[in-house]
This record gives C-alpha cells, structure tokens and sequence, in this order.
C-alpha cells in the first residue's frame, strides 16, 4: 500500500509537468495501460484472501479513479492552450492589405443577365423561369411544331433515353388541351423528355400559369448538339413575351430598340427586323443590329447597310402564332401578342469583346480575371448597366 501512495505521488508529479499532450499520454499509459503500474496493481488481488482483497480493492480503484481524473482535467487544460496558441498564431493583421490572389469574379454571362433584367424589369416586365430538363410537349408541340415539323430537325435535340415507358405508368391526362382525346401515341411523344433548345416553352408555361395579359423575360440555359467558335452545346437565352390587347408589331421593334440602348449604352442603336420564319410566331422576323469593326473588335452602333458597318444576327422575334395561345389556354380573339429570343452569349461577346464563345466555358481563371466583373459591379439603371472597376 505503501509502494501504491508512492507511485501515485510520482505519478502525480509527472501529470503535473507533463507539457504536452503526447507527454501527458505517456504517463496514462505508465499508470493505466494494460501493463501500468494501476493495473499491475488490480492483477494482484486475485492473489490475495478475501480479507486482504476487501481493503485493498477499493484503497486501488480509489487510486486508479484519481489519476484517471486528474489526467483527464490536465488534457483539458493542455487543449485548451493548445487551442489559444493556434488562434494567437492564427490571427489576421487587418490593416494588411488584401491578398492579390485568389479572387472571386462574376462571369460575364451572369453580369449580363442581371444587366437584361434590371432593364426589362424596369419596363415592367417580370422575371420567370421553366424547368432545363423540359417534356416534348412544352419543347415543341404547344410551340406549334408537332411530331413531324421539319423544324424540330434545327434544334438538334438531346432526348432522355427511356423517359417515355418509365413516365407512362404515372400519365394520367386522358385529354389534350384542345378537348380532344390523347392517343397512346400523343401520350409517348408529349412525356419524352429533353434537355430544352429554347427558352420558347416558359412562355407555355407562364401563359398556363398566369393567363393573360402578361408581360414576362424568361433567361436561362439552353441545349443544342452544336460547338464551334459562334455555337456550344449549352448556351444562354432570354425570352422575351409580351400579351395583351391590340399589341402590334411596333410594340416588338420600340422594346428592342429600347432595351439595345440601354444594354449597349448608346443612342445610334439601329435595328433590322428581317422576315423569317418560326413556327410559333407569324409573322417572324430576325432581329438584326448595325455594327461595325475596330480591329478584330466589332462594336454595336450605326446604321448596318452605311460604309464600314454591317448586320449581325441576335435573335428571334415576331407576333405569337394563334395555335400557340390557343395551346396555353388564351383566347386568340381577344389577346395577342409578341415574343422574342435572344442570344445572351452572343450579346455579352459584343458588349465586352470576347471573339470565342467556347472559352466562356472553359472555367479558365485568367480568362476570367480579364473578362470577369467585381461582385460589388452590380448593374443598376442609376450607375450605368456595365460598369466596370
Ligand atoms: C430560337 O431559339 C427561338 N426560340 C427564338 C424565338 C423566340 C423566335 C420567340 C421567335 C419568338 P434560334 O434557334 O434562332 O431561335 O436561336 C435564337 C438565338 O440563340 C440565335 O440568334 C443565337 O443568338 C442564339 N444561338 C442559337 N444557337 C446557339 C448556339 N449553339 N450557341 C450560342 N448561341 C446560339
């Protein structure tokens, strides 16, 4: 018992100056691992009368008990100034000034969407959005271009394999929009899903929603089976709709040119609208802007057909095509309207030079130093749509 008050003392003593906690762990093992002076200490009490062993037993635990105690407390404590030590030798100088690198930005994409919306929402449209994974129905049908339209051939789709049987089961609609019944066969074609090629079927749905008069943007991604320097396969759109009594084409060619001007930030803003065609407009026109070229630059301004300036295509345009209110529920009688598709990449490469549409993906850092915008750039009407520090 003697030997026991002994080496608890020592042990004691070293706890106490133990300075680390990988000291600390050697002294828990010396006293209290499997060959520890403690345990060593228990093993003899089976060697002992019962007499014996009901004295010491508890003489022992009561040992063991404070020594595991004590270890645990001055774990503790070496935590604890572990943890201060760290934070001291962690803390941040903030007179210093800011570390070059690295450094957040905001994609020219994402700077360009917000610049659309601040300026359409300040015409009175509102912001809506639609699903990227998108069914065929909203994709193309409602838009006008049934199963056998040639111009769902342009849209060089990507379909979801097997979407169609799996979705079946849970179809429950028996009858089309029009009133008319739903053959398995209309079933199959409307459930296949896609990735959307236009951001056309959030008018669909926005008119579904809502009913009209409406006047909505719609940007968001898009996705076509297409890359070269002027094409990706995912690439950015704005929608723009506009329903409502006596709407007109006027309507259409002042909202482009109001928006151009303000996005470019310049008044000599020209704007071409060729005839062409999209099965959910009629008519449709092609909108075109003047521009001309400064180096390998092409800036937007002036009249497209004056010496040295040309037309560039930014998307499509032109009055709602009837079925196509009459497939989202509108009466064509009373309402109608106009819609529009711009190309977001295509409009930022313009406003901020960029000749490669596919860097704008490549997530390269320097690229986006150079082109990229500072989080505090937010565009607002007051301090200019593109500024930039
Ligand atoms: C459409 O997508 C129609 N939904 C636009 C529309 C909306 C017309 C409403 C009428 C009414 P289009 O396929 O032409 O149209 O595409 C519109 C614009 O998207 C193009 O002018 C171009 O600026 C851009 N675009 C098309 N394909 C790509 C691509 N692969 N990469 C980058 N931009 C593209």
């Amino acid at each position: 018992m003697t030997d026991l008050t002994t080496d608890k003392n020592t042990a004691l003593e070293a706890i106490a100056q133990a300075a680390s906690l990988d000291a600390l762990e050697e002294q828990r093992v010396a006293a209290l691992g499997k060959k520890g002076w403690v345990s060593l200490a228990l093993k003899t009490l089976g060697q002992m009368s019962p007499e014996e062993r009901s004295e010491a037993a508890p003489a022992i635990q009561a040992v063991r008990a404070e020594i595991a105690d004590v270890i645990d407390a001055k774990k503790a404590n070496l935590e604890a100034a572990a943890l201060e030590a760290q934070l001291a030798s962690e803390t941040i100088d903030l007179t210093l000034p800011s570390p070059e690198s690295p450094k957040g930005s905001i994609h020219p994409v994402s700077q360009v969407m917000d610049e659309l919306a601040e300026i359409f929402v300040d015409l009175g449209f509102a912001v809506a959005t639609g699903p990227e994974i998108e069914d065929d129905w909203h994709n193309f049908t409602a838009l006008n271009m049934d199963e056998s339209h040639p111009a769902r051939a342009m849209h060089d789709t990507f379909y979801f394999p097997d979407t169609v049987s799996s979705n079946m089961a849970g179809a429950g609609a028996a009858v089309k929009d029009d009133g008319s019944a739903m053959t398995s066969r209309d079933h199959e074609q409307s459930l296949q899903m896609l990735l959307r090629t236009h951001t056309s079927p959030v008018q669909i749905r926005s008119l579904k929603e809502q009913g009209a008069p409406i006047r909505i943007i719609a940007p968001g991604r898009v996705y076509r089976s297409d890359s070269d320097a002027t094409h990706t396969p995912m690439f950015h759109q704005v929608e723009g709709l506009v329903i409502d009594r006596d709407i007109h084409l006027g309507h259409l060619k002042w909202t482009l040119e109001t928006f151009f001007k303000a996005f470019f930030e310049r008044e000599d803003i020209s704007l071409r609208l060729r005839p062409s065609y999209f099965p959910f407009t009629e008519p449709s026109v092609e909108v075109d802007v003047g521009y001309s070229n400064e180096g390998d630059r092409r800036v937007v301004g002036g009249h497209g057909d004056d010496e040295g300036h040309d037309w560039m295509e930014l998307g499509g345009s032109g009055m709602v095509n009837r079925r196509v209110l009459e497939f989202a529920g509108v009466d064509p009688d009373v309402y109608q309207g106009f819609a529009f598709g711009l190309g977001i990449d295509r409009i930022a490469m313009l406003k901020y030079g960029m000749n490669d549409l596919r860097a704008f993906f490549d997530g390269d850092p320097r690229w986006l130093a150079h082109y990229g915008f500072s989080p505090f750039d937010q565009p607002t009407l007051s301090a200019g749509v593109g500024a930039r520090s």
